[in-house]
This record gives C-alpha cells, sequence and structure tokens, in this order.
C-alpha cells in the first residue's frame, strides 16, 4: 500500500505489553523522539492476561543459579545458557524496578512479597498481584507510568494501528514501518513511521490455532513482518500447550479460559475420570512437573480413556482461600457454570505461548539492523524447547531493559544512522478474513499438540491451496491479520516437519523421543530476496 502520510521518530516501539511498554519508558528517558504504536488499546495484549505471575530468585534462600537449572531443565537442552544467566540475574532487580514504579504485588504480613510455585520451578519464586490478575496489575503500573508523561513531546502512542510491514533501506537496513491506523480521531489510514531503530513487541501467534489462551490481537503480526523483511526466525515449532485450560466442550474456539498453573501451585491436582491421579508416578514434581510434561501425560490419558478431558481437583482448597487466592479464576469459572470450591473443573491443553520467533542476540538484536524484537515475538533463546512458568513477563522485563540500553549507546555513537527507505512493497497478496477459520483448522489439525509427517504435510498442502487463493479485495487490518497467520503458520509446519524427534512443545507422533544426537541446536530460516 502506497503511505498517504509519514510520522519520523528515534525509535519505533511496536507493541505495549510489559516488554514494549518497558522499552518505550526507558527509552523516552534517553532519546528525543519515541513512537509507541499498538495495535487496539494500550492494555490490549497478552500481558493483560497473565494470571500465575513473575518468576525471580527473589526469596532469601533462593538463588538465581538454582532458577538457571530450573529453566534449563524445562528447556529440554536447547536454552542458550548466557541468555538464561542475564534473566535470571537481572530478573530480581527488574521487578523491584516494577515495584518501586507502582505495580501492587501481592505482600505477606511482614511486608514481603508473598511467592508461589508453578510447574518446573523447585522454589516458591512466583509473585503475583491480585491473586491471580498480575498481568493486568503489571499493565496498568506500566501504563499509569506513560500516562504520567503522555504530555512530553518526547514520547508519541498511536493507537489502533496495525504495522504491516517494516521499512529497509537498499542495504536492508530496518527504518521504519508502515502501518494501518483506524479512526479513533487520529491519523487516518495507511502511513509510513520512519525511525533509526524498531524494536517489535507485539507478542505471539496463538491465533494461529482454533483454540489458544491468547487473546484475539495475538496474529503474529511482528514475526510475519520481520519474516517478510529477511530476518532471521528460530525454534517456531515449540508451541507451549497449557495443560489446564478450562474446557468448554467441542468446538468452542476462540480465547479459552486459562486456570493458572500457580491453582496446582497452591496443592490442587489433576485427576482422570475415575478419580485418578494420574501424575503421580509419571515424573518426580508430580502435577508441578514441567508444563510440557504435564500437557503430554493429559493428552495420553485423554487417549486411553476416550475423552476430550481430563479435570482438576482444586476442592480440598476450600472456598474461603479460593475466593481470596484467585478471585478472576473463580469469577470467570462461575460465569461458566463451574464452581472450583464444589466441582471437578474439566481441563485439557490449548495453545498458549510461542517459544520461538525473531532470532535475537543478548541485546535483543535481530539479524536485520536497525531490528530489535522483545518478549513473545522473540526468541532470545531463554524458552529452549518448553519456556518455564512465569518466565515470559520476566524476559519482556529484562530484555526490554536491554535493548534499551543498546539502542541509546549505539544512537549516542552514530551506530544507527538515520537512512531513507525503499519503496514498501507490502504483503503481496492477502487473504480474505473469512479465511482465518480455515486457517486455524489447518493448524490445529495438522501443526498442533501432536504432530507427524503426514499431518504437517497435510497442513503445509492446505496452507499452499489458502496461499494460491489470496482473495481480498480490500486490504484492511483483517487481512493482514489473516495473511500474516498464514506466514507464520507456513514456516512453523515447514520447522516442525524438519524437527524429527519429540522435545519439549514439538511432539512428533512418528519420532516419540529425545534425538540428542541430531537436534540439540534451534531451526533456523529466513526468507531470501527472490522469496524462497
Ligand atoms: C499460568 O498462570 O499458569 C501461566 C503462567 C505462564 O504462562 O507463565
Amino acid at each position: 500500500p502506497a503511505p498517504g502520510w509519514t510520522v519520523a521518530a528515534d525509535v519505533i516501539v511496536v507493541g505495549s505489553g510489559i516488554a514494549g511498554l518497558t522499552a518505550a519508558l526507558r527509552l523516552r528517558q534517553r532519546v528525543d523522539r519515541v513512537l509507541l504504536v499498538t495495535k487496539t488499546v494500550l492494555s490490549a495484549g497478552s500481558t493483560l492476561w497473565a494470571q500465575g505471575g513473575i518468576a525471580a530468585a527473589l526469596a532469601p534462600e533462593d538463588t538465581p543459579e538454582e532458577h538457571l537449572q530450573d529453566t534449563l531443565v524445562a528447556g529440554v537442552g536447547i536454552c542458550d545458557v548466557d541468555a538464561v544467566t542475564a534473566l535470571v540475574n537481572e530478573g530480581p532487580r527488574r521487578v523491584r524496578e516494577l515495584v518501586g514504579l507502582g505495580a501492587e504485588f501481592d505482600l505477606d504480613a511482614e511486608g514481603a512479597l508473598k511467592l508461589t510455585r508453578e510447574g518446573g520451578h523447585g522454589r516458591d519464586r512466583i509473585a503475583h498481584a491480585g491473586g491471580d490478575a498480575t498481568g493486568r496489575e503489571i499493565s496498568r503500573a506500566l501504563i499509569a507510568a506513560l500516562e504520567a508523561v503522555r504530555e512530553d513531546p518526547g514520547i508519541e502512542v498511536i493507537e489502533h494501528a496495525l504495522v504491516v510491514d517494516l521499512l529497509q533501506d537498499a542495504d536492508q537496513r530496518v527504518c521504519g514501518v508502515t502501518l494501518h491506523v483506524i479512526g479513533e480521531g487520529q491519523i487516518d489510514g495507511v502511513g509510513a513511521a520512519h525511525a533509526r531503530a524498531v524494536v517489535l513487541a507485539t507478542g505471539g501467534l496463538g491465533q494461529v490455532y482454533s483454540s489458544t489462551t491468547n487473546p484475539s490481537v495475538a496474529t503474529g503480526d511482528g514475526m510475519a513482518a520481520a519474516l517478510r523483511a529477511g530476518a532471521l526466525m528460530a525454534d517456531l515449532e515449540f508451541v507451549q500447550f497449557h495443560p489446564t485450560v478450562l474446557w468448554l466442550g467441542e468446538g468452542s474456539t476462540g480465547q479459552q479460559p486459562l486456570i493458572s498453573e500457580a491453582v496446582r501451585g497452591e496443592g490442587a491436582f489433576l485427576v482422570d475420570r475415575d478419580g485418578v491421579r494420574f501424575m503421580e508416578g509419571r515424573h518426580p514434581m508430580a502435577d508441578l512437573a514441567p508444563r510440557d510434561v504435564v500437557a503430554r501425560a493429559i493428552v495420553d490419558r485423554m487417549r486411553d480413556t476416550g475423552e476430550d478431558h481430563v479435570y482438576l481437583d482444586a476442592r480440598h482448597l476450600g472456598r474461603e482461600f479460593l475466593e481470596q487466592r484467585f478471585p478472576s479464576i473463580v469469577a470467570r469459572c462461575r460465569e461458566l457454570g463451574f464452581d472450583p470450591a464444589t466441582d471437578l473443573l474439566p481441563v485439557a491443553p490449548a495453545q498458549h505461548y510461542a517459544s520461538g520467533g525473531v532470532r535475537t542476540d543478548l541485546d535483543g538484536r535481530a539479524s536485520l539492523p536497525g531490528l530489535y524484537a522483545c518478549g513473545e515475538v522473540a526468541c532470545s533463546g531463554v524458552h529452549g524447547a518448553n519456556r518455564l512458568a512465569s518466565n515470559s513477563l520476566l524476559e519482556g522485563l529484562v530484555f526490554a531493559n536491554r535493548i534499551a540500553d543498546d539502542i541509546t549507546a549505539r544512537l549516542a555513537s552514530g551506530e544507527l544512522p538515520q537512512t531513507t527507505p525503499v519503496e514498501p512493497s507490502g504483503p503481496a497478496a492477502l487473504l480474505d478474513p473469512s479465511q482465518r477459520v480455515a486457517v486455524q483448522h489447518a493448524m490445529t489439525v495438522g501443526a498442533g499438540a501432536v504432530r507427524s509427517a503426514a499431518s504437517l504435510a497435510s497442513t503445509a498442502r492446505r496452507l499452499a491451496e489458502l496461499a494460491l487463493s489470496t482473495t481480498a479485495t480490500v486490504p484492511g487490518p483483517g487481512a493482514w491479520e489473516t495473511t500474516n497467520l498464514l506466514h507464520v503458520g507456513q514456516l512453523l509446519t515447514l520447522t516442525a516437519a524438519l524437527r524429527e524427534e519429540t522435545r519439549g512443545g514439538h511432539v512428533r507422533s512418528d519420532f516419540p523421543e529425545r534425538d540428542g544426537e541430531h537436534w540439540r541446536g534451534h531451526s533456523c530460516a529466513e526468507r531470501r530476496p527472490d522469496g524462497s
């Protein structure tokens, strides 16, 4: 699309979850002009929905080293140790800064942070807020900090702005974005924003599947834009399925209600229809084994019993405790006809988190000059094949600070020059928004929780058919989002077919074992200028 207007900044931050807001706030203190763009409103996005909390070695008896070891074990051999080391060492300080900024975490009687446990953690190290509304509180605090500086000419916010593609100069340096702004009294239509660096903090790709815990905005926009621009992508096949998502019946699609792992952290446990606690004996940590282990055990038990769900039993925790500790979850369950204090909760795994994404280094730099990525859109190497619970908010926080520091230093040293973009081409052909369901169905059936060469080939064929049937007559956010889902879905399917083993979030029925000899590394892919 031909941009109808242009704005300029030193740095563009795309996305307003914990990663984008943190990066924008820190950059604003140091560079002249920061532009923050977000697809709908500032608070929409996955951060808002984070329940369990944020993990960091905050307890006196805990250490970053133990957090590191738990993260590496959960990541099943392919975490980048340097990235995890940065995460766990810098994490406690960054969480304390968040508290200093005004985020109100739950405290004990002595005023210390209350810490809980989730799957894969050997200690209580998850700080939480509002019981089970941690993301909501973090989002509130960061947005309040942003609102406090909204009049500052050094920071501009554009809401309702979908970034369509990255702008690049003749040397592939990223120097801006094209974006579609949808009314709301702001500049309208397709425009361009030019900058010396672009930070993608656009979140994940959950909507590529029919059923996910992710909100409807999680359509892989940043990943797709980076992929089309030629950025190196990594580990897309590692998709985390959360074990305990409230099961609302066959055919329930879109965002599904999460039952936080913290409920198991407080003592709830899984049972099958006969009341058998099937996690016992399956793993030394039983119901608090790493997430991929629990999800796989549930899938196995569903297959063995012929049922499409298992149950979470939290009844023994008592009404008073449940209402006080998990107010949002209890309220949502009741709205849907379940009372956790008296009912077994039907649960099944659903898509939850993309462990892969735009490949970044320790400073959040992507492979294209001028491009950074942070949070779920990125593959910083901290998650490996399976993210440890509650490490995602921490990753956004730690790496957003690293990115802001790196950009500040490089702007000062002249390493990020202003350059002129070549004419943007935009996505060549767009899917019609009505094809979103077809993409989701193909991905769910063939590239979901359990895959095989045959199922992945069939998904790849179906996606190729859809790609050929590009029919959107009116380019617009719905068409761009659907096309983004197609593009990330195609790459995910390709890398899942290449990895002939089962590891973490990548489960192959035809290669059920881990293959440490051939598959210890990352899968990396980039689109060449000829489109291949
Ligand atoms: C949960 O609360 O179970 C989700 C936490 C996470 O995904 O890290």
